[in-house]
């Protein structure tokens, strides 16, 4: 069935339902999600974006209602991950003569991971325009949304702009637009990957979001490389990748802990009691039992991270070291901090909590706190009044 998504432009792309992580073992995805290509019948047959390799008969398959692989003239590679872009090496078997237009980035990207396809290469930068007949593919070249590679390209005559991984989410399914589905996976899966993919070059992605709005050029349908288009107000996801990108928190805290024997748990509830003492809402998440990524998704919007971890071998535990580095590699803007944990003899683990947190551009608001094996009804006051302290600070900021 074609999947129309505008005038002669049509999604040929295929669906993942099989994965539950992505980027090896590193991003997990609830929805499954979709290798995006689109088929634009014109004079020229134009392909955006391949499929990740082992997708490549499906995309075969749906550009079979249009015409042969062979016969398309012209593919354009926005972004050259192996998710979009592996099938590329096979399609070029087939079509060993297609013109391949790519972004500066895109030319060192596809020639690094696919050596052989460089004689196809045509490199295009922000501005430059080809026609396709009665339309015209117009380029713009959007490095860190999210590689150094990223273009988006834009169809002035149908108001379509093909984003790349930008604007997308993990999410499959047989509809193609946003308007067609549940809203809270939707909203969901586009936050956690603004959160996990995004979040560090957010000063990048606000000044490019600017200057590509700066060109002033109308969009009717939004069409990224994974999940769903939009189209109703197709430009609230751009809106929404500004309000995350600039760091606007809520009123709310993240706890991260892990536990041995349950006294920094312990901890991690008397503080959580503290905070609501205050009305302050927040997230808790055993570190060795919640998922990662799902984790730094709540993270992206709140305003402070409390993070708790016994000491053993004098570091922290492996679990807590895994969601520290992921912090302080993302640099989530704008956010307080503190710190806590129990220990038996050497107690350096809270001491390592904080400089994770400095390393993150996480302001240490309120000197962590650890208590000897386990926690004391002192102890546990202390915690709470910590919360407590923590929580008025959340609501002066
Ligand atoms: Fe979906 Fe950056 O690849």
């Amino acid at each position: 069935m074609k999947q129309t998504i505008c005038n002669d432009v049509y999604w040929v792309g295929a669906l993942e339902w099989s994965k539950d992580h992505f980027h090896g073992h590193e991003l997990s995805i609830r929805h499954g999600t979709s290798y995006n290509s689109y088929f634009i019948n014109d004079e020229k047959k134009v392909l955006i974006d391949v499929v990740r390799d082992s997708h490549l008969s499906d995309l075969a398959d749906h550009i079979s209602q249009f015409c042969k692989v062979e016969e398309l003239d012209i593919l354009i590679i926005n972004h050259a991950e192996p998710d979009h872009a592996s099938g590329l090496p096979r399609l070029l078997q087939m079509n060993p003569n297609i013109e391949i237009y790519v972004s500066r980035g895109g030319k060192i990207s596809v020639t690094r991971h696919f050596p052989g396809a460089e004689k196809n290469l045509k490199v295009v930068k922000t501005g430059d325009e080809i026609s396709i007949g009665k339309r015209t593919l117009r380029f713009f070249e959007a490095q860190m949304l999210h590689w150094p590679d990223t273009m988006f390209t834009y169809c002035p005559e149908e108001k379509i702009l093909f984003s790349a991984d930008a604007f997308g989410q993990h999410y499959a399914a047989p509809e193609r637009f946003a308007d067609q589905i549940d809203q809270k996976g939707l909203w969901f899966e586009a936050e956690k990957y603004f959160a996990n993919i995004l979040t560090l070059y957010s000063q990048q992605i606000l000044k490019k979001i600017d200057e590509f709005l700066k060109l002033g050029w109308e969009i009717a349908v939004i069409a990224p490389a994974h999940g769903m288009c939009w189209r109703q107000n197709p430009t609230q996801i751009v809106e929404k990748y500004i309000q995350w990108a600039t760091g606007e928190p809520q009123k709310s805290a993240v706890i991260v802990f892990d536990t041995i024997w349950g006294g920094t748990e312990k901890m991690a509830r008397a503080i959580a009691e503290g905070l609501e003492d205050e009305g302050v809402s927040y997230r808790m998440f055993n570190a060795g039992a919640a998922d990662l990524a799902d984790t730094m998704t709540d993270l992206l919007s709140c305003r402070a991270l409390v993070v708790g971890c016994p000491t053993r071998n004098n570091k922290l535990l492996p679990t807590l070291a895994l969601y520290m580095e992921e912090i302080s590699g993302l640099r989530f803007k704008n956010k307080i901090g503190m710190a806590f944990g129990t220990y038996g003899w050497s107690g350096e683990a809270v001491k390592r909590l904080e400089t994770f947190m400095q390393e993150a551009g996480i302001e240490v608001v309120i000197p962590g706190y650890k208590c000897q094996f386990a926690p004391s009804q002192e102890d546990l006051a202390k915690c709470r009044e910590m919360g407590r302290e923590l929580g008025r600070k959340i609501k002066a900021a």
